[in-house]
This record gives C-alpha cells, sequence and structure tokens, in this order.
C-alpha cells in the first residue's frame, strides 16, 4: 500500500504543498512517539464523497489530545470543516484522511511542554486493508505472543502514535508467521483487539464485543456495529471474553476504519465455524456498506458530504 501523493496537506489552518510537509529530525515527536491521531474513511457515494463518522473521529481526536495535555488550538466542528476542506482541495473522492496532532521542534527533554503541538491533516486514496478477497472470504489470524498495555499504562483510548509500536509487533509477528493479523489478548488473558482493529464475536445469535476495560481503542466502527446490531434485533454486549471463546465461536470479526467488516475464517488455525463468512457477518456488512455507500438513507446522519465550494461545479 504505498502513498500515493496529493497535492496539499493542511497544517494549523492552511493548505500547503505535499513536499512542504516536513518535521525536523529532533521534533519532540521522533523521539518520544508523542503524537495522536485519526484514521477516516472518505466514501464515494452516488450523491458525491462523504466523510464517514466524521464529527466522531474528531472529537475522538480532541479526547486523545486531551488525554496527553496537547493545547488543540481547534475544536472537532473546526478540523471537521478543515477535513472538507482538504478532500476538496484535493478534487478525491473515496479516500482516507489521516488528521495528527504531534510534538513539534522546540526542546528535546522529555517534558513535552516546551515543543510546539503542530496540526496536519493528509488525505490519500485508499483500497482494502487486509486485502481485497478478505471481505468476503474472510481472514486466517493468530493470537499474539505481544499482549496489549496493561491499564494505567499507555492508555488504549487514546489513539496515540506509541501505542502502534505496540500494534506493530503484534502485526509482524503475524506475518512472519503466514497470517495476515493478530489478535492480543489484554495483560490479564483476556481478548483484546487486533493490531488496529476491535474485534467482535458471534455465538447462537448474539453478538459480543470485549468493554473499554480489556485495552481496546473505542472505535467508530464498533459503535457502529453495535447500534446496527440493536437495530437489527441482533442482540449484543460488551463483555469480557476469554481466549477459548473465539475457538469456540459460530463467527468471529474484526471492525475498524480500515479493515471495515472482515470476517475471521480461522484463529490459530482453528477453522472458526465452518470457515466462510457467516449469516450475522454477512448481514451486519451488507447493512454498513449500505449506509457508507450510500444506497441507503443516512439515517443517523453519519456521512458528511465534503460540498462543493461555491463556483466551483458539481462532480
Ligand atoms: C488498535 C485499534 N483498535 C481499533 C481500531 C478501530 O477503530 P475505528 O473503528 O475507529 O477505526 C483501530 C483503528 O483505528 C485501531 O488502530
Amino acid at each position: 500500500m504505498s502513498i500515493k501523493k496529493t497535492e496539499k496537506i493542511w497544517h494549523n489552518g492552511k493548505l500547503i504543498p505535499w513536499d512542504d510537509a516536513k518535521v525536523h529530525v529532533v521534533s519532540h515527536v521522533i523521539s518520544y512517539g508523542s503524537a495522536v491521531f485519526e484514521g477516516i474513511r472518505c466514501y464515494g457515494t452516488k450523491q458525491g464523497p462523504a466523510i464517514f463518522r466524521l464529527r466522531e473521529h474528531m472529537q475522538r481526536l480532541v479526547n486523545s489530545a486531551r488525554i496527553y495535555r496537547m493545547e488543540l488550538r481547534y475544536t472537532a466542528d473546526e478540523l471537521s470543516t478543515a477535513a472538507c476542506e482538504l478532500v476538496r482541495a484535493n478534487k478525491m473522492g473515496a479516500c482516507y484522511l489521516r488528521p495528527i496532532v504531534l510534538r513539534g521542534y522546540g526542546d528535546v527533554g522529555v517534558n513535552p511542554f516546551p515543543s510546539p503541538v503542530e496540526v496536519y491533516m493528509s488525505c490519500w486514496e485508499w483500497g482494502s486493508y487486509l486485502g481485497e478477497e478478505a471481505r468476503e472470504q474472510g481472514v486466517d489470524v493468530c493470537i499474539s505472543s505481544w499482549t496489549r498495555m496493561a491499564a494505567n499504562t499507555l492508555p488504549a483510548m487514546a489513539k496515540s502514535a506509541a501505542n502502534y509500536m505496540n500494534s506493530q509487533l503484534i502485526r509482524m509477528e503475524a506475518m512472519v508467521n503466514g497470517y495476515v493479523e493478530g489478535i492480543a489478548l489484554d495483560s490479564n488473558g483476556y481478548v483484546s483487539e487486533g493490531s488496529g482493529e476491535n474485534l467482535f464475536v458471534v455465538s447462537d445469535g448474539a453478538v459480543c464485543t470485549p468493554p473499554l476495560a480489556n485495552s481496546v481503542l473505542p472505535g467508530i466502527t464498533r459503535n457502529t456495529v453495535i447500534t446496527l446490531c440493536r437495530e437489527m434485533d441482533i442482540p449484543v454486549t460488551e463483555q469480557v471474553i476469554p481466549r477459548e471463546l473465539l475457538y469456540i465461536a459460530d463467527e468471529v470479526f474484526f471492525s475498524g476504519t480500515a479493515a471495515e467488516i472482515t470476517p475471521i475464517r480461522s484463529i490459530d488455525r482453528v477453522k472458526i465455524g465452518s470457515g466462510v463468512r457467516g449469516p450475522v457477518t454477512a448481514r451486519l456488512q451488507e447493512e454498513f456498506f449500505a449506509l457508507t455507500g450510500g444506497a441507503k438513507p443516512d439515517r443517523h446522519a453519519w456521512l458528511t458530504p465534503i460540498g462543493v465550494p461555491a463556483g466551483a461545479s458539481a462532480r
């Protein structure tokens, strides 16, 4: 998935050329991982490009910054407006957006306060995350030997760059062992999440997912799946999940902005259910893609059309 560069990047309120969005090597973020960020999808709908759950993503960014005492000069609404402006400026259709708040060039000590808080936002074209066929065929995954961050170490509820060092260990181990992704347990041995996805289990028609206290990111797609289950009369709970429940589940799937809803067909080479996408996963996928693609009315106001600036013609 190489990055296809676009024309502009948003930096502290201004659109700058892609190649000018540079960070100095002694910036605080480089040594200490002091950044929080978001990953957001803009879908190409029949009504034009529209960003999925934009406000919720920007609110999570604001929350992540607050946890790390980063003074953010922009509100979630202002960042949402900037996101639309960026997609328009780059003349993008479906794309992925990456806002990031980082500690820049200031001081070299661990104390982050002297380093300025910088905000950048980029977007680029992005396809499927876990492989083209994953959506239908499902993916083969393993339980990672790495656990998720223990409570009161690195906050799992903040989407911070530093957390992704843990995610990288999980993902690399899975890949070198021939799996697509790894599922991490928390420090007590209960199921947590994938390196970049939340996890759902289906047993006897009921859906469950680990609660936030099991070191999971409060995924926007996780919330979307829970909401859809409630609407579709599928019983859904947040509950502590022992590892062995995964092997005997009828269905297991990942949720995430990148992974969307991706079925898991095996874990540690143990077939999940009958080893193909299950009916509950398929129903949820169908509803999810109908909403993100604009095929069904946007009853939750989850899509933000990027709009067309005055004077430009609608695409
Ligand atoms: C560790 C982790 N968990 C869960 C998710 C899913 O979150 P969301 O649905 O908001 O993309 C992500 C993706 O950002 C992630 O990186």
